[in-house]
């Protein structure tokens, strides 16, 4: 099977980055996994969280904090221009950047590839795979806005993680689970129970 590569930037929602990784793993997929230089300011910043940049460091790190045997996982430091990711060669399933910060989202709609999530973003789009940005910024200037109908109109699918009540969740474990397997609807089986809306 293809890997998924799976971004995590420097905006407030880490949690469903982390979540999306457990899920994957848990469901058995490989997942190369690349977090931006802020993604390990805003982990410790906001959740106190120190994250390791090393990579072999990190893997270990990854499986037990989110306590998950399963699946395959590689980690990729931000500035790995070389990685074999990097390159429209290397084939995958497609690429999910969640949380995606504004300068992230800009950065690829200019295709100004500066740091490894760029230029596999940049790779997903030449190569015509699935590419989904999970953008996560209140309120949206008309900047961002005409950044994101860029992508769209590029084929990026924009999900940004808004919630629905329909499911009636019972407590943010919930909402999270539900806003990560909505992002993941469009090219994965469901990464985990959920109630669909049924009429
Ligand atoms: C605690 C914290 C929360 C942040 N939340 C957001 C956010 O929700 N959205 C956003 O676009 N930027 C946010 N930022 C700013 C980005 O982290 C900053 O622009 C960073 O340079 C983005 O780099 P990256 O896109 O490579 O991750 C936040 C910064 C901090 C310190």
């Amino acid at each position: 099977m293809d890997p998924i590569v799976l971004a995590i930037t420097g905006a407030s929602a880490l949690p469903l980055g982390e979540r999306s990784l457990k899920l994957l793993l848990s469901k058995g997929y490989k997942v190369c996994l690349i977090l931006s230089k802020g993604a390990y300011k805003v982990s410790s910043a906001e959740r106190n969280i120190n994250i390791p940049i090393d990579q072999l460091k990190q893997e270990l790190f990854w499986r037990d904090y989110l306590s998950v045997n399963t699946g395959e996982l590689r980690c990729y430091k931000w500035d790995n221009h070389s990685a074999d990711i990097a390159s429209g060669s290397y084939r995958t399933k497609g690429m999910v950047i969640v949380p995606c910060t504004m300068g992230t989202l800009g950065r690829i709609a200019s295709g100004y590839s500066l740091d490894l999530i760029e230029r596999c973003a940049d790779v997903h789009l030449k190569e015509s795979r699935t590419l989904i940005l999970a953008p996560r910024e209140s309120p949206f200037n008309l900047i961002h806005l005409k950044n994101m109908t860029a992508l769209a109109q590029s084929g990026v699918r924009i999900v940004p993680p808004i919630p629905a009540w329909y499911t009636n969740p019972q407590n943010l474990d919930e909402m999270i689970d539900f806003l990560v397997i909505r992002l993941f609807d469009s090219f994965i089986d469901d990464l985990a129970p959920m109630n669909r809306w049924k009429g």
